[in-house]
């Protein structure tokens, strides 16, 4: 049995259904292509702990009786109508708007979202149904599959959060029942290039996650993203506006940044080709390359007035990568740290598209650069505060 390279306190073994009850060392090296195919996504044959995916010692119990007669619904039942989609993540940045194309598109949008006091009221709202379900409680995923034809997985864990846990424990479980319960299509966003950083743990959790959904069987295909243009109101321009620092790198990396927007017409016309796009990994890149200096002229321009930057060496960020790995409690922070190693390395977050355009029917015409995105931003911003700042003066009060 081949080891596979995880620093996700999951091992290879837990993959192909042999469970070890010690979590293994946070191993970063090997390879993550031999696994054989997992006994237990097999569907018909899994077990509790093959759900949860999470390891235990006892030894393997009959399927739980609420799955197989689910699937068999699913199966001899009313039949499932392609246009029965779940979006996991809707909360999010991509989520959201993957479930206000969806609805748009008129497919029935159900999104899994996590119990809090009123976040996704919005969805509702739109005319989403929402169910809650959290990815770290397996037991709480079978019964927001019923009914479901394709599952559009947006999630990830918040920053605050360990990957370990959504990421891939709560994605083992997710794939695991999405195959058991007979679901048609799994969409899954990845990271470009995670193939090639098994030293990022998010990046290689993504790489195991496209792997395992692969050795799955379920149909599905994989989309790599490199940033969302999104990201960056919060990061610079709205500090810009409100003359606070702005953090910033000596990196050299370059991000081809796209609006999310996009990403999702673009996953809806995917979803639309499956015979074409079944088991491919696709990756969208935004038209254009861009540092993070470039990135702060361009809103410095556009607001019309300067940043006060505050520049983090990378050597820096990776030194203090190295300190939070001392101790357990701070590891998280350095898993997410690990990225300045990326950041470090001057890589390119870009593909050429014309390929993918080409395979999808898209104008690259249509697609949103950079340049557009934050003038349309800053115009609206910069409109709405000097209307608020006319009213205010209409409504001073002196004494
Ligand atoms: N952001 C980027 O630049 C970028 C780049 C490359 C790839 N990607 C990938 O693109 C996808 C979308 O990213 P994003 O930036 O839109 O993510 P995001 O804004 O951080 O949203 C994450 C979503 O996942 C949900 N979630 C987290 N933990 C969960 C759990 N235990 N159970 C159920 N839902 C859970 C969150 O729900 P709550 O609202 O409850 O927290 C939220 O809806 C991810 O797969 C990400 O890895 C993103």
């Amino acid at each position: 049995m081949g080891v596979m390279r995880l620093a996700t306190g999951v091992t290879a073994t837990t993959l192909s259904g042999v469970c070890t009850s010690t979590p293994p060392p946070r191993n970063l090296s090997g390879v993550c292509t031999s696994t054989p195919r997992p006994r237990n996504l097999s569907g018909v044959s899994s077990t509790p702990r093959n759900l949860s995916g999470v390891c235990t010692s006892t030894p393997p119990r009959p399927r739980p009786r609420n799955l197989s007669s689910l699937r068999c619904r699913a199966e001899v039942g009313s039949p499932v109508r392609g246009t029965s989609i779940l979006v996991v993540g809707g909360t999010g940045t991509l989520g959201r708007q993957i479930v206000r194309r969806g609805l748009d598109e008129g497919y029935d949008v159900r999104c899994l979202v996590r119990p809090r006091p009123a976040p996704a009221d919005f969805l509702r709202d739109w005319g989403a149904t929402v169910v809650n379900a959290d990815l770290t409680k397996p037991e709480s995923i079978p019964a927001t599959l019923v009914g479901i034809h394709t599952i559009i997985d947006c999630a990830t864990g918040r920053p605050e959060e360990p990957i370990n846990t959504v990421d891939w424990q709560g994605k083992v479980a997710l794939i695991q029942c999405a195959k058991a319960m007979g679901i048609q299509k799994y969409v899954f966003y990845s990271i470009h290039n995670c193939d090639k950083h098994p030293e990022v743990p998010l990046m290689e959790i993504k790489y195991c996650t496209e792997k395992f959904l692969r050795d799955s069987g379920i149909n599905h295909f994989v989309i790599r993203l490199c940033g969302f243009m999104q990201g960056l109101i919060g990061q610079y321009a709205v500090p810009i506006l409100e003359e606070k620092s702005v953090w910033g790198t000596d990196a050299p990396t370059r991000i081809a940044y796209m609006d999310t927007q996009d990403i999702a017409r673009l996953t809806f016309i995917a979803l639309r080709n499956e015979n074409i796009i079944n088991g491919k990994v696709l990756t969208f890149a935004g038209p254009r390359a861009w540092t993070t200096q470039e990135v702060i002229t361009l809103c410095e321009r556009l607001a019309g007035q300067d940043a006060n930057v505050t520049t983090v060496p990378v050597s820096i960020l990776r030194l203090t990568r190295q300190l939070t790995r001392f101790f357990e409690w701070t590891n998280d922070v350095a898993d997410r740290l690990a990225f300045s190693e990326v950041l470090t390395s001057d890589t390119v977050f870009s593909v050429p598209m014309a390929e993918t355009y080409n395979l999808l029917g898209v104008d690259s015409k249509d697609i949103v650069t950079l340049e557009k995105y934050l003038q349309d931003y800053f115009t609206n911003i910069l409109k709405k505060l000097k209307d608020l700042k006319a009213q205010s003066k209409q409504t001073d009060i002196y004494f």
